[in-house]
């Protein structure tokens, strides 16, 4: 694969030329790297407006056939994912890329066994486990499309996903060993299932620390007891490019979350061609990615951008302050890791919790490392670079998103240049631009506005399951003939992103995209509260937090109780990660004569600024605000 690899920056700057001037030519020449039964008809059909955008249709594959088979004949003692546990005692597992063949074709059978078909939904709610990428690649193996929700999420947020998709069979282990917690996966599993739904068929559960759950035998069927005696020959089922390969829900500003739709064919070439070039990765090198598989960058950058690469993945099972804040640090030097790919927010508490903790071990084998999710801000970039790259290693500070399936603003390590939290220039095949709030395109350099996309690259998303028009209102409509990002960001006198943030009612907590509308649906349920309002504002570690103003019916009591009950309720309807860390308890909200919340001036308060709430003369009851800020709480 080494040839879709760029190695200069001259090679860079003519690439990306081409891929301006001729996308199709320059994508071609990428797929045809690939394993393909038949060639597509066409590389490229695209339109902004419907929206529809198809690339490489007709081309018939299957993805494992080239995250695995394809690397087998030179590369099958090659470990492809190696596995470190929650706990430093437990033995690491290796997984060659024959062997993780030969697990995913006998889960390939095991899930044919159970009557999957091509098109069916499977939802996964598992830890980090390497069963987890073995039944994820068997899915694919199928053609049934797998969608993984986080196993931090509450019963009510996995019973709604797996409902909005009619996932036939549910996934999960018993239990989840993060740090020194012993979550009880099966019992959410089991609790989601109770709420209705019912187009689950069964639910196969791996047996991962050998505790007891509670067992129907019309729909439970233990991992152990059908998938090992399978044979491990499994035909893939050949695909369509644009046949779905998976679904994925994420936040957005209104409403419930939405399924994320990727296809098969143009996600498998932009996340193989950008892992390759983004970490500079070469044989023989370990890469470690620390997100968790129930989100994009886990999907992309732990499963299948490595594996398409012939890559060793490594899958670490714990968190990062477990048994100890040197646990990362540890693990890399352990496994001599090259690649490390993990986001600000744990940059940021591993910083805080032990400023010199890394120069107890040896990263010396580092070569590149990269950050993801949010804004990385100076200090923390600056501690990275000097405690952890000693100033030899490349940040690559990579911005995408869900929608986006693969990096699409990035540096180059040792290629392009690096500028403390800018995640600096398109990567071929991306075209950025800024827009004003009008849609009028920003011109030249040194300025600020709203990220857009002009151009289709391979694995942007196709629609929103279930829900096309949804797809179209939130990205397409905004802006004509644009996909909008939801960001704002700047671009400086060289034309490098710096990534300002969410200009959407989105909150990015330690990572984790939050919908305000998700939390405040959630505070709602409370039997005392009457309305609520959700912000963020800036967090010392998180990067943003929650901000809760809180409208009672007066009968809540003991108000600690209270915020303790409303931290419950969310924690139930959403998951822990979505808690507020601060709920203000108020008599009114500050509402436009159309009834509309004025969220800048919450926005402000939260962030402790109390002057500088622009224009209010549209505000119903400006009375509202002197009360809001005598309550404000002093957050951080
Ligand atoms: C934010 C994660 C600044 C951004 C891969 C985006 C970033 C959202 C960066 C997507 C970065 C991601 N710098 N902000 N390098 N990377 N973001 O869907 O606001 O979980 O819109 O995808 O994270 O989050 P998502």
């Amino acid at each position: 694969m080494k040839s879709i690899q760029i190695s200069s920056l001259a090679e860079y700057k003519e690439l990306y030329q081409k891929s301006v001037d001729d996308p199709q030519g320059f994508w071609e020449e990428v797929a045809s790297h690939f394993t393909w039964r038949q060639k597509w008809s066409h590389v490229l059909k695209s339109d902004f407006i419907t929206p529809d955008v198809r690339w490489f249709e007709g081309g018939k594959f299957n993805i494992t056939e080239n995250c695995l088979d394809r690397h087998i004949e030179k590369n099958g003692d090659t470990p492809a994912i190696l596995w470190e546990g929650n706990n430093p005692e437990t033995p690491s597992v290796v997984l060659t890329y024959k062997q993780l063949l030969s697990e995913v074709n006998k889960c390939a059978n095991a899930l044919k066994s159970l009557g999957i078909k091509k098109g069916d939904r499977i939802c996964f709610y598992m830890p980090m486990i390497p069963q987890v990428a073995v039944a994820i690649l068997a899915c694919a193996r199928i053609g049934a499309i797998h969608s993984v929700v986080f196993a931090g999420f509450s019963a009510n947020a996995l019973a709604d996903r797996i409902k909005d998709s009619e996932c036939k069979l549910v996934i999960c282990s018993d239990y989840n060993r993060r740090g020194n917690k012993n979550i009880p996966v099966k019992e959410v599993v089991d609790e989601a299932i109770a709420m209705g739904c019912d187009s689950v068929e069964k639910v196969l559960v791996y047996n991962a620390t050998g505790q007891s759950v509670n067992w129907n035998n019309d729909k439970d069927i233990w991992w152990e007891n059908i998938v090992p005696q399978q044979n491990d020959v499994c035909e893939p089922e050949i695909m369509d490019a644009e046949d779905v390969l998976f679904i994925l829900y994420t936040s957005g500003s209104t409403g419930k979350p939405k399924g994320v739709v990727h296809t098969c064919g143009g996600y498998m070439v932009y996340t193989c061609y950008t892992f390759l070039n983004v970490f500079q990765y070469k044989p023989g090198d370990v890469y470690w990615c620390t997100a968790d598989v129930g989100w994009i960058t886990g999907h992309s950058y732990i499963i299948y951008g490595p594996l398409l690469s012939g890559a060793t993945s490594l899958m670490f099972e714990g968190v990062p302050t477990y048994p100890d804040s040197g646990r990362f640090w540890q693990v890399c030097e352990k496994h001599k890791v090259n690649q490390f790919y993990t986001a600000p927010t744990a940059i940021r508490a591993l910083m805080a919790s032990g400023y010199d903790e890394p120069d107890k071990y040896d990263l010396s084998s580092l070569k590149v490392i990269g950050s993801v999710g949010e804004p990385i801000n100076e200090e923390a970039w600056n501690w990275y670079y000097e405690k952890i790259g000693h100033k030899n290693c490349p940040i690559v500070d990579t911005w995408w998103q869900t929608e986006t399936g693969g990096i699409l603003i990035s540096p180059l390590p040792g290629i392009t240049d690096m500028k403390p939290c800018f995640a600096s220039y398109p990567l071929p095949g991306v075209q950025p631009c800024l827009v004003d709030t009008n849609g009028v395109e920003l011109e030249g350099n040194n300025v600020e506005g709203l990220l857009c996309m002009k151009f289709p690259w391979p694995s942007i998303l196709r629609t929103t399951y279930g829900d096309h028009e949804r797809c179209r209102t939130t990205y397409f409509s905004t802006f004509n003939n644009k996909y909008f990002t939801g960001d704002g960001a700047r671009r400086d006198e060289d034309g490098r992103y710096r990534i300002i943030g969410r200009v959407d009612d989105v909150i990015n907590v330690s990572g984790h995209r939050i919908g305000t509308a998700e939390v405040e649906d959630a505070i709602n349920q409370h039997e005392h509260v009457i309305e609520s309002a959700v912000v963020g504002f800036p967090h010392n570690i998180k990067g943003q937090g929650i901000y809760a103003y809180v409208i009672t019916n007066g009968a809540i009591g003991e108000e600690n109780a209270f915020r303790k009950q409303v931290l419950d309720v969310v924690t139930k309807e959403i998951g822990p990660i979505a808690k507020p860390d601060a709920i203000q308890i108020v008599t009114q909200l500050p509402k436009t004569r159309s009834g509309k919340i004025m969220r800048r001036i919450l926005r402000k308060i939260a962030e402790g600024e109390f002057d500088n709430f622009g224009d209010t003369s549209t505000l119903l009851n400006p009375e509202c605000v002197e009360d809001l800020k005598n309550g404000a709480l002093t957050l951080n």
